[in-house]
This record gives C-alpha cells, structure tokens and sequence, in this order.
C-alpha cells in the first residue's frame, strides 16, 4: 500500500490513474480497522480499479465527552491489514492538515441531523459531512462506499452529494454481525467481558420486530413496544431511542411500510451501541 499524509501526495499518487481514466474506489473509515471495513474494501475494490482508504480519526464529529481521545488507533496494524487487502492508497492525514486552525466554514446537515443520533450527538453530523466532504474533495473518488450499519450517516450522505452536486457514486456496504448477531464496530472493543453478552440485545430487539412485522404488525407503537420490552429484560442495557423510519425520508412512519428500517441505539455501562435492520414483509 503506498501511504500518502497530506493532499498534495495524495494527488501525486492519484493523478496518474485519473487520467489514464481509472476508476477511484473511496473508503473513508476512522481506523481500527475489522472485517466489516474489509468488506466495504472488498465491495469498494469491485466497483472500481483503484482502492484508496482512508484513516482519520475526525475531532469535529466527537462530543466533548465522547471518546475522542480513548478512541483506538492502531495504525501499523491497520497499514499491515490494507497492505493485505491490496489496498493502493491509504490516505492518513493529521488533524493538522484537515483543519486549519481558523476553519469556520462546516457542512450543515439538514432537520434529519439532529434527530436519533443527533439528539445523543449535537453535531456529530455536521463534524462527519464536513469531512467526508473535504475528504471528497481530496480523494476525488469515482465511487465511495459506507456500511449501512451508520444508517443515519449513511442516508445524510447520499443527501449532501445529492444537494451539493458531487459527482461520486454512493454504494452501501452490508453490515458484517458476530456469530450471535452483534454488528461489528470498532467501539466493540470498549465492551468488558461481561458487557459482551448483553451487546448482542438491540440486535435481538430489532429481530423481535422484524418477526413481529413479517407476521403482519404494521403499527409503529407496537413494534416499538416489542422492542422496548424485548430489551427491558436486560436492566444493564438502557435505550437512548428504538424505532422504525422511512428509508426514504428517515423520518418516523405509521403504519410502518414494507422496506422501512428499524433503528436503534443502546448504552451498556459507557458503552453505546447502534444497529439497524430492513424490515421485509415476505
Ligand atoms: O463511519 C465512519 O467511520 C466515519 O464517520 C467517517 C465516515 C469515516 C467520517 O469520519
């Protein structure tokens, strides 16, 4: 993998393949790299010729008491992992070269940021859009790809390249579970043993409804109480909020349509935990 930390290398590397009219395949990610990237590579690699990752982990879409500081950075290993993935380019920038001190200008993210994980997160959206779109316009990609796991993130991104007009392809990344359903993040690492076990209930909850609407519940309330009972067995795990939206507009709906997504968000101890699932009529 050929390493650039700055945009000025970055487009050295790049500029080549661009115009010998390559196609760029961009997977933005904050390190800690599991199989869940990989599979966005995999996916990002299939779409295109070229593969560039990149590795920041972004200070503007933490809170002040979130994990900025704590969050994992394992970047030999995650360089080890790219440069056995064939990765082309892995793209490492510093805080420094993102942000100049003085910068002001941000991306706003419209009504859906500061709902579900923008109600937890203030700005945490706006922090994610203004990078990947600076990150945009760095990589120039062809076709980006981002998990579907970060439902929210994902649906706000495919909105800013929509009303900025940035000509890159989004494609989205299946989500990659344990063997017991628990999706994989990088944050799963923050769980202690005992934690780990009881990681696995949002995904339960979500499959209650998902159950509960393939054998015809169509009210929001219901499904919503399912989920709410289903993790209310667990007194360790907390509900920051569950429910279902439109994939369309990711705004609540009712009575819940076929294809709509069931989200959700959960703290065990200072862990939180986010998930989602399509939900399929037939
Ligand atoms: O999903 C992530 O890892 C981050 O939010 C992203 C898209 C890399 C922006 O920092």
């Amino acid at each position: 993998v050929q390493i650039a930390r700055e945009p000025s290398s970055l487009s050295a590397l790049l500029d080549g393949f661009r115009s010998a009219g390559r196609r760029l395949g961009f997977v933005p990610t904050m390190g800690a790299l599991h199989d869940g990237h990989l599979s966005l590579i995999d996916k990002a690699r299939a779409h295109s010729d070229v593969v560039v990752v990149s590795i920041f982990v972004n200070p503007t879409q933490f809170g002040p008491n979130e994990d900025y500081l704590k969050y994992p950075r394992p970047e030999t290993k995650d360089l080890q992992l790219l440069t056995d993935r064939n990765v082309d380019v892995a793209y490492l920038p510093s805080v420094a070269v993102m942000y100049p001190s003085d910068a002001s200008v941000t991306v706003d993210p419209g009504p859906v940021g500061s709902e579900f994980e923008g109600r937890f997160r203030p700005d945490h959206f706006r922090g994610v859009l203004t990078v990947v779109a600076k990150l945009f316009h760095q990589v120039r990609p062809t076709v980006a790809v981002f998990g579907s796991k970060d439902a929210q993130q994902l649906f706000l991104i495919r909105q800013m390249v929509r009303d900025l007009n940035f000509a890159i392809e989004i494609i989205e990344g299946e989500t990659v579970r344990e063997a017991d359903g628990l999706a994989l993040s990088s944050r799963n690492a923050y769980l202690k043993a005992a934690e780990r076990s009881q990681a696995t209930r949002l995904y339960r909850a979500l499959s209650v409804a998902r159950t509960a609407f393939k054998s015809g519940v169509r009210s929001l309330e219901q499904l919503k109480e399912a989920m709410i009972d289903s993790i209310a067995q667990d007194r360790v795990v907390s509900v920051d909020y569950i429910t279902a939206v439109s994939r369309d507009t990711f705004v609540e709906i009712d009575p819940v349509p076929d294809e709509s997504l069931l989200i959700g968000a959960v703290r065990i101890g200072s862990v939180r935990l986010i998930d989602n699932l399509v939900l399929k009529a037939a």
